[in-house]
């Protein structure tokens, strides 16, 4: 599978498994498990989750089970905004770890920018990896004003922002801005988001007609397109899959390859269109999610 090396010199396999909302939203028992296995056994390596998506035991039990040693792994979790400050980032760190029944992370991320907080939770964030207790160090929905607020005293730079990212939702500017700094772009809801946003397929860009004429050139899913069309860019992308036609779908991304006219034409898909929360209004209904225990 295709890595990317994030600027540590850590490499973070291209196509990592999305964990969120598994079955049904913070849903963790052998359900969630199950489908993670299913997908570790269709070869995927890299999984994304997070305190709040109340699955990390789940991820844990399905490494465990998988039979599959630990550092085969790239494992990504993520602090919620209610978790942040000095102290609060080192308890939700281990918190983690114990869900996880893991020694260390791959990759930590501020799931959201909480400006207020951020040189705290980045510093605390930065003692752990001093300590070799996180491989790498990253950012989720982070806006050009938040990165420039954290390079601004970061030790450690960060290595990763993980964003809203999809032919509706190109982020042009935020993506050439994070490379220009060396940060590697993640995609979330790279499809066009799960059955959590409530957005009917039909609106989202995996049915898109232009995506429908492109995958039929190449013989593949419109899936397979999107995907493509971020792996070419150097970007990573975090599928979430429940059936196993879906899941291996997914990984299939080295027999074809999109031109440079395929490219600009998804592109050309933009239209700034939104199916999660922005990060400009985020923070209030944020905190009012719960971290389950
Ligand atoms: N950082 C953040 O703030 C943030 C926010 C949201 C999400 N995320 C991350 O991003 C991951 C992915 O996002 P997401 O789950 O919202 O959306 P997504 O990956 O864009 O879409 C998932 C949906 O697409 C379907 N699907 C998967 N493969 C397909 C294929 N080959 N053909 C057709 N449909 C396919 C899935 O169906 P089935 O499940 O039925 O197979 C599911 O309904 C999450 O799991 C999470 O790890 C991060």
């Amino acid at each position: 599978m295709n890595e990317i090396t994030l600027n540590n010199g850590v490499k973070i396999p291209q196509v990592g498994f999305g964990t969120a909302a598994i079955g049904s939203w913070q849903q963790d028992d052998d359900y969630v498990k199950n489908v993670i296995l299913n997908a570790i056994r269709a070869g995927y390596r890299h999984l994304d989750t997070a305190s709040l998506y109340g699955n990390e035991r789940s991820v844990g039990h399905a490494i465990k089970e998988s039979g599959i040693a630990r550092k085969e792994f790239f494992i990504t979790s993520k602090i919620w905004d209610s978790e942040q400050g000095t102290e609060a980032t080192i308890a939700a760190f281990e918190n983690t770890l114990n869900r996880l029944a893991m020694d260390y992370l791959d990759l930590y991320l501020i799931h959201w920018p909480v400006p207020a907080k951020t040189q705290e939770t980045w510093q605390a964030m930065e003692s752990l990896y001093e300590q070799n207790r996180i491989r790498s160090l990253g950012l989720s929905n982070f806006r050009q004003t938040d990165i420039e607020q954290i390079l601004g005293f970061a030790k450690v730079k960060p290595a990763y922002n993980q964003l809203e990212l999809h032919p509706y939702m190109v982020q042009k500017e935020l993506t050439e801005y994070c490379e220009s700094q060396g940060i590697v772009v993640a995609c979330w809801s790279p499809l066009g988001s799960g059955t959590w946003s409530g957005i009917p397929v039909d609106e989202k860009p995996v049915s898109d007609q232009t995506i429908s004429d492109i995958a039929s050139k190449y013989n593949v899913s419109n899936a397979q397109v999107i995907l493509k069309w971020n792996v070419q860019q150097n970007r990573i992308v975090i599928p979430k899959a429940e059936s196993l036609n879906n899941i291996s779908n997914n990984l299939l991304l080295d027999d074809f390859e999109l031109t440079a006219q395929d490219i600009a034409q998804i592109n050309g898909l933009n239209r700034n269109r939104r199916f999660g929360a922005d990060p400009d209004t985020a923070y209030a209904a944020n905190m009012q999610m719960i971290v389950p225990a």
